[in-house]
């Protein structure tokens, strides 16, 4: 065996070297080992059961086949999906993929391992997820309630299933029809050794809550329950209870309400239960067998949950009627009769019930009326059966699996062959067993084994399976592929594996033999009308709507279709389906029987790829070619790979067909040119096909969008182009029209000056010279005139505190506005001055005096302005005494005024009067009224004062006066700036010398031949004016506090 690079074994059968049956299973088995578990044949896929979870799964994986051909990446059967769904999306035909092979060959889970694929490519959206939830979602409710754990698989699926997925023309999935064939419905009531029931019983037990348990009168223990095998319950690897939890939220995605959840669950409840009817034997006395219900309480029961009253279902259970064209005569069961009618009961509910749901998930996936769609059909249905004792629904599934396996030769191997020959393609012809008799053998009309059975169920008469079979006996004695202890002994054959009451077909899988026990009975499959109609009244609605036959209405006397015929025409339906469609093989195969990984067991393997016709299958592969297309549509689809059938080709189909692939240069045993059709020898070649194709789809893409821009670029440029001229045009002639308004202004501007020049050129001889100013001389005046004028009448008041004057109407008078304002303010003075009288003069002199020696100096200053100086304040004239002491030859008194006297030496004060003279200062002691102190005023030599509000002042005297020798005088006056002003201007009239006043704080008197410093402090504000403090510090230090 040739082992290619990278490759475990030879990917692809028909690769295979040599080939032989021992070779292939080597090829098989090595790759197997290798955990490599699908190969090709071809198009065909192999899968060979791992038994174990391998890491090739997931959306990685489905990426990577998405984006690769068939053959670029190993066998998978995601690529297998990815052609079929590809096809049907670009090429618009519809598919089907058919899985077959043996039970717990990995059938289910290659369906849903498509069917995975499929809803992960194919387009998206909220509306788009929804439907794909509810296609996959219908697996796990359908295989709760169809799936069930058998010898050879866990979790085998007891029903067959052909579901269609529709899509859309863009491959959106739009929803899905499932079809269900023959449920294993005696299942119900009855399991083998190591078998078990359907799965959803035991889930809804271990799995509903105690409420629900409750609600549907359950126990939890499945031991409870007749009808569950008491030896298997659990599964190795399964969980019933998150299972049932599961399949409740699958049935919530598929849309069924809560309601009918529930009453699915009672549905499933009540054929439990229905198997805990225990029946007892009534024998009465006429020797007539009867029976009875012995658990009254059970079946009161059951008939609450039905809706139904328990003695009519019990009647129904132990009785029956028979119609005759007269009368109705009812009759006991025996307890065998009425077990039998029992089972029969939950068998119906329970098949019925599947029905129901199949078609409710229908209900919920199917796709409106009227929309166009393309259809991907997943088979997933039994595989051949041989038991060790194979009855009706064996014999059925074989009959199903014989046709499948038709279609597989008719599609693959007799089709292709006939094909070849029809289009004259030189062929070597290559055997394979064509099961086509056997089919007859089974399904003819009026001579197949189905065809007798029916005839046998309706024959008046006694019949029994043994008539049945002694009739098929004499029919088929001479049938290669029928045979019978009958036809053997008439052959002189001896078989101990052959019963008397069995017979035996030759499939194309094996010979199976069947026991035609209750074969009649299966096939009539009649409930009694008793039961169906007790149904039909019940008020539970979901159970009552399974038995619409039971409505007497509806009755008729008419036979229902047996079962083997219903069967029948439902396998011609898919049969008709399939061959409308594109077929994709999925070949399942089981390595060992123990459902071991690892194990490949080649007896097996061997028996199943023979049965399956692998080797034939490869061999016509092999020499065959993998792709035909006639030529009108292949051209059409590659034409546009050649340079002479694209874009346009006058000539015939083939001939283009042959101008494409001569340019493409393609070997010519890739190629045979039949009478119709082009054939393509391996399928890499018609990959390379489709990948040019790709490429030069791209190329007249871009090519297309080239040539789209450029024309989208040039109208637009034209348009801006066109749009620019417009604007361009409109603008120059708007700049333009512009300037030329400019040039029309300034000509006639020019104009006008020129003529203006002409003119007074003309004229100048008349024009007096100088006019102008005088004009302006004129105005100017005018103006002037009219201001002065103005002004005159808007004077402000005489008064001289009014500085206001009014504003100049015009700029060029404001330098003589502020003349006149001045001028005005002097004039005003003059004429104030004027009025004043001698005295007023020598008042405001003295102001004046004092303002130049106080002003800005002495605080107190400011209060004295505004006081007249009036200098006598002791009232002189009224006190001669006082008059007497200043002397006679002195003149008027200038000032006479109450001081205080500031003793040096302590600091005391002592009350004087001081009079002022022209000559002479007088200090008179107010008490004695007698001249103290006399001071001539040419002996004053300087004056201090403070700066403060206060009234102390200094008299400095020369030393050599006579009264100087005392020393200086600290006195207090309350007018001491009129008192210094007058006491200045004495100083000046007598000395013609200017008094030296100090304005300081501190300064020093001379006393008794020394001097006091004199330091003078301003005291708090708010203290009384008059207070003075004087504070002796040290005897040469005197600190006064005043004001
Ligand atoms: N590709 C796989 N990867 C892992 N395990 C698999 C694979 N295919 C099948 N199996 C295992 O094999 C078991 C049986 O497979 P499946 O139920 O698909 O068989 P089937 O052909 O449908 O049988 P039946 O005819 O009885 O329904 C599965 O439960 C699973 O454990
Ligand atoms: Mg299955």
């Amino acid at each position: 065996m040739t082992l290619l690079e990278g490759c475990v074994g030879v990917e692809d059968l028909v690769l295979l070297e040599p080939l032989e049956q021992e070779s292939l299973l080597k090829n098989l088995q090595l790759r197997y080992e290798n955990k490599e578990i699908y190969t090709y044949i071809g198009n065909v896929l192999i899968s060979v059961n791992p038994y174990q979870q391998l890491p090739i799964y997931g959306p990685e994986f489905i990426a990577q086949y998405r984006d690769y051909t068939f053959y670029e990446l190993k066998p998978h059967i995601y690529a297998l999906a990815n052609v079929a769904y590809q096809s049907l999306r670009d090429r618009d035909r519809d598919q089907c993929i058919l899985i077959t092979g043996e039970s717990g060959a990995g059938k289910t889970e290659a369906s849903k391992l498509v069917m995975s694929y499929v809803a992960a490519v194919c387009g998206k959206g909220e509306q788009v997820n929804s439907v794909k939830e509810q296609l996959l979602q219908s697996n796990p409710v359908l295989e709760a309630f169809g799936n069930a754990k058998t010898i050879r698989n866990n979790n085998s699926s007891r029903f067959g299933k052909y579901m269609d997925i529709e899509f859309d023309f863009k491959g959106a999935p739009l929803g899905g029809v499932i079809t269900n064939y023959l449920l294993e419905k005696s299942r119900v009531v009855k399991q083998l050794d190591g078998e078990r029931n359907f799965h959803i019983f035991y889930q809804l037990l271990a799995g509903a809550d105690a409420h629900l348990l409750e609600a549907l009168k359950l126990e939890r223990d499945t031991s409870r329950y007749a009808y569950l095998n008491q030896k298997v319950s659990r599964v190795d690897g399964m969980d019933d209870a998150s299972n049932f939890k599961s399949v409740q939220n699958a049935m919530t995605v598929i849309g069924f309400s809560e309601v009918e959840n529930q009453q699915v669950l009672e549905v499933t409840a009540l054929v439990l239960k229905l198997g805990n009817v225990e029946l007892g034997d009534e024998s009465q006395a006429n020797r007539t067998s009867a029976s009875s219900i012995c658990d009254e309480r059970g079946i009161q029961e059951i008939g609450r949950m039905m809706g139904l009253n328990s003695e009519e279902l019990e009647k129904a259970l132990c009785s029956r009627t028979v119609k005759t064209a007269k009368e109705e005569v009812v009759t006991t069961l025996n307890v065998i009769q009425a077990q039998y009618a029992r089972d029969a009961l939950a068998k119906n509910i329970y098949s019925r019930l599947f029905n129901w749901i199949v078609n409710r998930i229908n209900e919920s996936i199917k796709v409106g009326i009227g929309e166009s769609k393309k259809v991907m059909g997943v088979l997933d249905i039994y595989g051949f059966e041989i038991l060790e004792d194979n009855s009706f629904e064996q014999f059925v599934i074989n009959y199903c699996n014989e046709k499948l396996q038709q279609v597989f030769i008719e599609m693959t191997l007799k089709e292709e062959q006939e094909e070849y020959k029809r289009e004259g393609i030189p062929w070597t012809k290559v055997d394979y067993f064509d099961n086509g008799i056997i089919c007859n053998l089974i399904e003819h009309n009026q001579r197949g084994i189905l065809a007798m059975l029916d005839e046998e169920c309706l024959r008046p008469g006694v019949v029994s399976d043994s008539t049945f079979l002694a009739k098929l006996n004499q029919v088929f004695s001479k049938h290669g592929y029928y045979e019978s202890k009958v036809t053997q002994n008439a052959q002189r054959q001896y078989d101990h594996s052959m019963g008397l009451s069995c017979f035996r077909i030759c499939h194309y899988a094996g010979k199976v033999t069947y026991n035609v026990n209750s074969f009649i009975d299966k096939n009539n499959d009649l409930l009694f009308r008793d039961l169906s109609q007790a149904m039909w009244k019940a008020q539970h609605p979901l159970l009552r709507s399974l038995f619409p036959e039971g409505d007497p209405k509806q009755a008729s006397l008419k036979r229902p279709p047996t079962a083997g015929a219903q069967f029948k025409s439902s396998v011609a339906i898919l049969m008709k389906n399939l061959y409308s469609k594109n077929p994709n093989y999925i070949r399942c195969i089981k390595p060992n029987e123990h459902q071991q990984r690892g194990q490949f067991s080649s007896e097996l393997v061997a028996t199943q790829t023979r049965y399956l016709g692998l080797l034939e299958n490869v061999r016509v592969r092999r020499a065959g070619y993998a792709y035909r297309q006639r030529y009108g549509p292949f051209l059409e689809r590659y034409r546009m790979l050649g340079r002479n059938t694209w874009p346009r080709w006058n000539g015939g189909d083939r001939e283009g067909v042959e101008k494409v692939l001569g340019e493409l240069s393609l070997s010519s045993e890739e190629l045979a040119f039949g009478e119709t059709k082009i054939f393509i020898r391996s399928p890499r070649t018609l990959f390379y096909l489709e990948e040019q194709r790709r490429l030069r789809l791209q190329q007249l893409a871009t090519l297309i969008q080239k040539i789209y821009r450029g024309w989208r670029c040039r109208t637009n440029y034209q348009l801006m182009r066109k749009s620019q001229i417009l604007i361009s045009s409109w603008f120059r002639g708007n700049m333009q029209k512009k300037r030329y308004e400019k040039i029309r202004a300034s000509t006639v501007l020019i104009q006008a000056f020129v003529r203006g020049w002409k003119a007074r050129k003309n004229y100048r001889k008349y024009f007096r010279s100088g006019a102008a100013l005088t004009l302006a001389d004129f105005i100017y005046k005018s103006l002037t005139q009219k201001f002065l004028l103005g002004l005159r009448n808007n004077l402000p008041s005489t008064n001289i505190l009014d500085r206001t004057w009014p504003a100049a109407p015009y700029r060029c008078f404001n330098t003589a506005n502020q003349e006149l304002r001045q001028l005005f303010y002097h004039w005003k003075c003059k004429k104030f001055r004027d009025r004043l009288s001698p005295k007023q003069v020598e008042i405001l002199k003295e102001k004046l005096c004092a303002s130049e020696l106080f002003k800005d100096k002495k605080a107190s200053y400011p209060q004295s302005v505004p006081i007249p100086f009036c200098g006598d304040y002791i009232g002189l004239q009224g006190n001669p005494k006082v008059q007497k002491l200043k002397g006679g030859e002195e003149g008027p008194v200038l000032m006479a005024d109450t001081v205080k006297k500031v003793n040096r030496g302590n600091g005391k004060t002592s009350s004087r009067i001081l009079l002022l003279t022209k000559g002479h200062v007088i200090l008179i002691d107010t008490k004695k009224s007698q001249a103290k102190t006399v001071i001539g005023l040419d002996s004053v030599t300087e004056v201090s004062v403070t700066s403060f509000k206060d009234g102390l002042f200094s008299l400095h005297l020369s030393e050599i006066s006579s009264v100087g020798s005392k020393g200086d005088f600290l006195l207090v006056s309350e007018h001491v700036i009129e008192l210094l002003t007058k006491m200045y201007q004495a100083v000046l009239d007598a000395t013609q010398r200017q008094l030296l006043i100090t304005v300081t704080e501190k300064f020093s008197v001379r006393f008794k031949e020394s001097s006091v410093a004199i330091k003078v402090i301003q005291g708090p504000e708010g203290g009384r004016n008059d207070k003075l403090r004087c504070k002796k510090k040290g005897s040469r230090c005197l600190e006064v506090t005043v004001q």
